[in-house]
């Protein structure tokens, strides 16, 4: 059998925004990539029939579900992919997991340190049986993110002091923009911190190497209560048509804090939905006795790199295109210079998933290390939840971390 012949069966649970990215991704993967295994998009899952069956028909699906507890059971799936809200991911990957399938779990990866403990838990024990689980920390596999993080591995940035991250958006600055999901504890875990702040924490621990170790925080919630939505969209929703049946906002709006990482560097992090102007603003800089690299997701496929081991007389900061076929991803893609996009992210996430799957490696980030994540946010909300005291963030156990 050659190892085309191989498939991997993939059911995937919630169809929005995830849901789409996810889809075009799992249908373009093996047309860019030679990959051990070929992936069969066989089954999404929705609660609506009607919706997930246009679902299924308009993002390439063979079939649909509306119960994810027999997409989880079903013989006829290899892989379980979760883009759900944060409330149902434990139950879906704990059970999926148990029904011996591999997992790929949007961020952040729980809604609580205790769910992803035992999320972290259940793809340790599976692991022993050739089961692989991952966290889509998508970001992580933008090129120009991945070339970050091999200058660093390769010293070209000396000694790390400073990282300086921001992820900022401005969606909910309209205090009649409705109470969606990720504006409730319940649903989302927390609102700028665990959404956006939780994809910085990951890239600059991935970009670095090392981990952050302690936080002092603020975190605030500026609009406390808003109008009921008349759907459950995500990002763009309705207010009710009246306007006056309102309810709490009961997670933060922004998030600032302070960290030190186990490495020695010192480093700023802001998350923000406040930030008038900035739609989907990223930026990461990071400062080593040797030069700087400067990410700015608007400008996905540069990376700024200034070199202080070049003469005096010639040192500037370079913008380098991250375009060539040397370049991390890019040889699949087009010619040199001919750029990519935010949902790129996404096949590479899938490329490296099936990689993993299909050799028996284990796929990265791990549970484990989206379980260190939550842990950084525990520790953020318990700092600025005690007057911003400078707070350790908890190891992670034993048992969580063999997978
Ligand atoms: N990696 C990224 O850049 C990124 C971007 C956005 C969202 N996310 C993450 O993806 C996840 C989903 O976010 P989204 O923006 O796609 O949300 P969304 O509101 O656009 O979509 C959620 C989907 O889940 C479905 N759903 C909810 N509960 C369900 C259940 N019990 N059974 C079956 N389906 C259910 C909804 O019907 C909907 O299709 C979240 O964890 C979020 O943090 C990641």
């Amino acid at each position: 059998m050659s190892t085309h012949d191989r498939h991997l069966r993939v059911g995937m649970v919630g169809y929005a925004f995830m849901g789409a990215a996810h889809s075009q991704a799992w249908r373009t993967v093996n047309r860019v990539y030679d990959l051990p295994a070929r992936v069969r998009m066989s089954l999404v899952c929705g609660r609506d029939e009607s919706k997930v069956a246009d679902a299924a028909d308009r993002l390439g699906w063979d079939g649909y579900t509306t119960d994810w507890r027999r997409l989880v059971e079903s013989d006829e799936i290899d892989v379980v992919d979760i883009c759900t809200p944060g409330d149902s991911h434990c139950e879906i990957a704990i059970a999926a997991l148990a029904a011996g399938k591999h997992v790929l779990c949007e961020k952040p990866l729980a809604n609580t340190v205790e769910e992803a403990r035992l999320m972290a838990a259940a793809a340790a024990r599976a692991r022993a049986d050739g089961v692989r689980a991952m966290c889509g920390f998508n970001y992580r596999r933008v090129p120009a993110v991945t070339m970050m993080r091999q200058l660093v591995a390769d010293g070209r940035l000396g000694v790390i002091r400073h990282v300086r991250a921001a992820y900022l958006q401005d969606w909910i600055v309209d205090p009649q923009f409705p109470l969606v999901w990720r504006l409730q504890r319940d649903r989302a875990g927390s609102g700028a911190l665990g959404d956006i702040g939780a994809h910085i924490i990951d890239l600059t621990q991935f970009v670095t190497g090392q981990r952050i170790s302690g936080v002092s925080a603020l975190t605030e919630t500026f609009v406390k209560e808003r109008p009921l939505p008349t759907g459950s969209s995500g990002l763009a929703a309705q207010a009710d048509g009246n306007g006056r049946a309102t309810g709490p906002v009961t997670v933060d709006d922004a998030a600032v804090f302070v960290a030190r990482l186990d490495g020695g560097a010192v480093a700023t992090y802001e998350a923000s939905r406040f930030a008038t102007g900035r739609k989907n603003a990223l930026r990461v800089e990071i400062n080593g006795s040797l030069g700087t690299v400067v990410f700015d997701l608007e400008r996905l496929n540069e990376l700024e790199f200034y070199d202080a081991t070049r003469p005096a007389a010639e040192q500037g900061f370079t913008r380098i295109l991250v375009t060539e076929g040397e370049h991390p991803y890019m040889s699949a893609w087009w010619p040199p210079g001919h750029i990519i996009g935010y949902e790129h992210s996404f096949t590479h996430q899938m490329r490296d998933f099936v990689e993993a799957v299909a050799t028996g490696a284990d796929p990265t980030p791990s549970f484990a290390d989206a379980l260190q994540v939550q842990l950084v946010l525990d520790a953020v909300t318990r700092s600025a939840e005690q007057g911003s005291s400078w707070t350790e963030v908890t190891p992670a156990l034993a048992a969580e971390v063999a997978a």
